[in-house]
């Protein structure tokens, strides 16, 4: 029995439930190794390019993330002695913790080739502790509070691939200066202040500087986790799963970080290369959303390509699937109406119809029109009381459709509808007939039946490359010569 799901050039045929749950469908490590090793010299079949705009929303989380590990530094207690005229000073700074961080400004710009730059100016930090000292026998203590002001950190971020393809961050550089601290002793004595006043100055700014750029390097190491949730495989459907592995190293320009992604479908525990190779395509320099993905045909074409060697393109058409309200019933009656060869030697009975796909599906992406060209036989057969199936006729079945491609949830979906229907006789086991009399019929068929059929299918979707919990959100989607834009915000919960 020939599979009827999914059915004719259903490439895009989709169910995406595990996409997103990438690490339990991920191939051993050595094999994706050798598999990006493999490729490194083949072009993209999807580009993604990450805005200023895209790096504006990154450094608002990257700020947000670093002041919670600010707010959490734990300074160490600190003492000393300095000698005075009353002898030698003993002093101690005890619980000292972080009362509020402030970092009002940053940027983040691109250094090409290096990585991502990170500023942070004018930052400043509140703290308050305990001050004890001991001279001679005498004992003195109170608390103080400490402000930081003028703290800058710079600090870049270095991106490249990890060994399963996907994009991993580390901090390349980083320093913290601290501008000034001024400190407010309550308790105790005052002249004993002057006392420690530049010790505690002088060690809080080495143990925060010391301490600020550890945790920066941690808030960097924390976006790797959501970096691993890339779906370097994601699961399409029982045949088909999509590779977006990068085939090479970001690319860091003035104006946008760029991954080349695989972008191409294999079949299932079987990685066969489709006879054909993703041609160079550029996205444009638009900067208006944070994200643009550009899924070029091959990726598509790489789709028809499965399914077809699959064997999953062909679909049984009988009687029941043809909406009751038609007037064409699939019987020889019909038929015989138009070839009288079937009403006499095969009356009252009725049809059934194979579809198969005979060659991979040719998508075509051209300005505001994507049109798949498939190439197809129709075979038609009479059901006998006993239920043998005669065959009648094979039809060649040329379509070309347009795909209405669309964006839902982190998948791209498609609607197709029927550009032109061609015609041509294979074989005949009923005697010569035109052909011609049976295009209503079949372009009913495919309005009626098929075409449902593949819309169901397409509108499920094939997942996007996407990492964590991430919404699309004011999504743009054009269609232009080789390729599919994508334009997008995003947003990550959580
Ligand atoms: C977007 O590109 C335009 C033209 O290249 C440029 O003037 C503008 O500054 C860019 N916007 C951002 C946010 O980078
Ligand atoms: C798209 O292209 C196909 C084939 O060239 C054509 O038949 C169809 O009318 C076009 N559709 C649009 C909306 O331009
Ligand atoms: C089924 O019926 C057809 C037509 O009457 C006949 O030619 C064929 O031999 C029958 N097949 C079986 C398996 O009985
Ligand atoms: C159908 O397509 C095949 C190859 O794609 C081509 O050789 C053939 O001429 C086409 N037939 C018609 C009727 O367009």
């Amino acid at each position: 029995m020939i599979p009827l799901e999914p059915l004719l050039p259903v490439c895009c045929a989709v169910r995406h439930r595990s996409s997103l749950k990438q690490p339990k469908m991920m191939l051993p490590v050595w094999c994706l190794v050798a598999l990006t090793a493999l490729t490194s010299a083949v072009n993209p079949g999807v580009k993604v390019k990450l805005t200023q705009k895209g790096l504006e929303y990154g450094r608002e989380l990257g700020i947000a993330s670093i002041q919670k590990k600010l707010q959490s530094i734990k300074l160490p207690d600190m003492s000393g002695s300095a000698s005075t005229v009353v002898g030698k000073v003993k002093y101690s700074f005890t619980n000292m913790h972080i009362v509020n961080v402030g970092l009002p400004q940053s940027s983040v710009s691109l250094e090409p080739g290096a990585g991502v730059k990170l500023s942070v100016t004018n930052a400043f930090m509140s703290l308050n502790g305990n001050w004890k000292i001991k001279y001679l026998f005498i004992k003195d203590s109170g608390s103080f509070d400490l402000s930081v002001t003028g703290l800058s950190i710079t600090t870049t971020i270095a991106v490249n691939s990890d060994e399963t393809g996907r994009p991993t961050v580390s901090g390349s550089s980083c320093s913290a200066a601290v501008g000034s601290v001024s400190i407010k002793f309550h308790g105790g004595a005052s002249w004993l202040y002057n006392l420690f006043t530049d010790s505690i100055d002088k060690s809080l700014r080495s143990a925060l500087e010391k301490h600020i750029c550890p945790l920066v390097a941690d808030s960097i190491s924390d976006i790797n986790p959501y970096l691993k949730t890339l779906n370097v495989l994601a699961k399409v459907d029982e045949y088909a799963e999509i590779e977006y592995s990068m085939v090479s190293s970001p690319v860091i320009s003035t104006s946008s970080v760029e991954l080349s992604l695989k972008g191409e479908f294999y079949n299932i525990g079987k990685h066969q290369e489709p006879p054909f190779t993703p041609a160079v395509f550029s996205l444009p320099s638009s900067n208006d959303t944070m994200l643009y993905i550009g899924l070029s045909s091959y990726i598509a074409n790489s789709a028809g390509f499965v399914y077809t060697t699959a064997g999953a393109l062909s679909l049984y058409i009988t009687d029941d699937m043809i909406p009751a309200s038609s007037p064409i019933r699939l019987n020889t009656k019909t038929f015989g109406a138009l070839i009288p060869q079937i009403a006499q030697q095969f009356p009252d009975l009725m049809m059934k119809l194979l579809l198969k796909e005979v060659k991979s599906p040719v998508f075509a992406f051209e300005s505001d029109n994507t049109t798949i060209q498939t190439t197809a036989t129709m075979t038609a057969f009479a059901i006998q009381v006993n239920g043998t199936l005669s065959p009648l006729f094979v039809l060649n079945m040329n379509t070309s459709v347009s795909v209405e491609v669309s964006v839902s949830g982190t998948s791209l979906a498609g609607s197709v509808s029927l550009n032109k229907m061609d015609l041509t006789l294979e074989t005949s086991y009923v005697g010569d007939f035109q052909v011609k009399l049976l295009d209503r019929i079949f372009q009913s068929f495919l309005k009626g039946v098929i075409l449902p059929r593949i819309n169901a299918e397409f509108s499920k979707g094939f997942p996007l490359p996407t990492i964590g919990e991430v919404k699309l959100v004011n999504t743009q989607l054009q269609i232009v010569k080789d390729y599919v834009l994508i334009g997008t915000d995003v947003q990550f919960s959580g």
